[in-house]
């Protein structure tokens, strides 16, 4: 098993750790009545399962549509509604069973309901195990842009089976890959030169991704600088995603685009060498997260005036110059071509 510690909570990572998902709530949580948030495929695909594992626990389902919409105040009221007709108490123990969505919107609640319930993470897509269950963004999305409304919160604990990845849908598991290929680019070499040879993680792959945001995270837990680093490709991600209204790409497809544009710009700046990029690119090819032609920087330019890293004195731009090493470069939109 792999134990990785953050400053409040604990992340247990083992294949079939599912199993154990009792003994490990018991680390934390003496009482018997759990309330579990999950989405519908993931209801439909684990329930059995996890009644089973759950028995000597009264479970409570609060079940969810699929997808960013439900990352919604709609959502966020019904389950809070639910959660309440279901009898939930202050000191009783949400259980976020799901990706992404599932995390960041039980998450909020979490930290919204009677101004604050425990809550752990159960990661399982492949990029809630290695980025939004980490680091305690919660929050839901407004139609004005993605994650406008939420909190920093963080989980009791967050327990990993990458044994559930089994299930995932391949251009789901690829979007959470996107997330670890820019991990190893950022700050671990090794697991990089893993990314480069293997599709397939488990868990030591998924640890090692997690320890790059881990260091950040605990450097600036509130998003302030350093942590400015994990958003490598996604200055221009997050504009491709805007611009095709969240529905082309998915965010790790989007970012993978703003990957390549990054290492683009880091090579008219003279850091990047053009080997990297023709590396990168190629490994981005081959697991299916761009295609040529690629899009190009020139169509997003306008949305990224507006991104929130665009200060008075430039915008905060994320470079890698070789894997595992990342760095801010203050750019001014000429240098952007
Ligand atoms: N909080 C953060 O720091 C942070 C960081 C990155 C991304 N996010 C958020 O994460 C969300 C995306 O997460 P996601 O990609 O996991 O999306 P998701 O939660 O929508 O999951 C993707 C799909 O996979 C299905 N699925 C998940 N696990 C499965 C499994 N084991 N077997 C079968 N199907 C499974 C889901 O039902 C869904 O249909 C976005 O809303 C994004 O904003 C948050």
């Amino acid at each position: 098993m792999t134990f990785i510690k953050m400053a409040d909570y604990d992340i247990y990572i083992e294949k079939n750790m599912l199993n154990q998902l009792p003994k490990m709530i018991e680390k934390i949580y003496a009482d018997r009545k759990l309330f579990v948030v999950t989405d519908q495929h993931l209801f439909d695909l684990y329930h059995e399962r996890l009644t089973d594992i759950l028995k000597d626990y009264s479970v409570q389902y609060v079940v969810i549509k699929p997808g960013e919409k439900s990352k919604s105040f709609d959502t966020y009221q019904l389950v809070i509604e639910t959660l309440i007709e279901k009898g939930i108490k202050r000191s009783d123990l949400i259980v976020a069973f799901g990706g992404g969505v599932v995390g960041d919107l039980t998450g909020f609640v979490a930290a919204t309901l009677y101004r604050g319930i425990p809550f752990i993470q159960v990661p399982t897509s492949l990029l809630a195990m290695v980025d939004s269950s980490i680091g305690g963004k919660v929050g839901i999305d407004l139609a004005y842009g993605k994650n406008l409304v939420g909190a920093f919160y963080q989980p009791k604990m967050v327990v990993i089976d990458p044994e559930l990845l089994k299930s995932l849908p391949l251009r789901d598991y690829r979007n959470g890959l996107a997330e670890m290929i820019k991990a190893g680019l950022i700050g671990d070499k090794h697991l990089y030169h893993y990314l480069l040879e293997h599709d397939e993680v488990g868990e030591q792959e998924i640890s090692q991704s997690i320890c790059v945001k881990r260091e950040l995270v605990l450097l600036d837990p509130y998003d302030k600088k350093e942590r400015m680093l994990l958003n490598f490709g996604h200055t221009f991600g997050h504009a491709i995603e805007k611009k095709h209204r969240y529905e082309t790409y998915l965010h790790g497809e989007a970012i993978s685009y703003g990957m390549l544009i990054a290492l683009e710009i880091g090579k008219s700046l003279g850091e990047t060498k053009d080997e990297l990029y023709e590396e990168v690119k190629a490994l981005l090819i081959k697991r299916g997260l761009v295609k040529e032609p690629l899009l190009h920087m020139d169509d997003y330019k306008d949305a990224i005036i507006h991104d929130k890293k665009m200060l008075s004195d430039g915008l905060h731009f994320v470079i890698v110059d070789k894997p595992g090493n990342a760095k801010i470069k203050v750019l001014r939109l000429e240098d952007l071509s």
